[in-house]
């Protein structure tokens, strides 16, 4: 297992034991975290699955692919490098640590 801090938008933060494998997106949910909508449900589409990274992990995730940034750069709620889509991370041991919280909704 790989503990993972995710804070909700209220700002209450938990740690998660995240399953490798499955993506940052599917671990939240599986978490019980009810504001991370996922409405397309993992394929690139909505933007609803938007969490801010702290400072320090965004290098050493998976880079975005094309579809990502486009999504992400049309949120209000972009804020750079620290903005990603959680469905689009896999996650894996090297991630133990990580701190993510959610985006407010679009
Ligand atoms: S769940 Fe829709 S973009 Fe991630």
């Amino acid at each position: 297992m790989v503990k993972i801090s995710v804070t909700d938008t209220s700002g209450a933060s938990r740690d998660i034991d995240a399953e490798a494998g499955l993506s940052l997106m599917e671990n939240i949910r599986n978490n019980d975290f009810d504001d991370l909508a996922a409405i397309c449900g993992g394929c690139c589409s909505c933007c609803t699955c938007h969490v801010y990274v702290a400072d320090g992990w965004m290098d050493k995730l998976p880079c975005r692919e094309d579809d990502e940034q486009y999504l992400l750069e049309d949120s209000p709620h972009y804020k750079g490098d620290s903005s990603r889509l959680s469905c689009q991370i896999e996650v894996d041991e090297g991630m133990d640590g990580l701190k993510v919280t959610i985006a407010p909704e679009s």
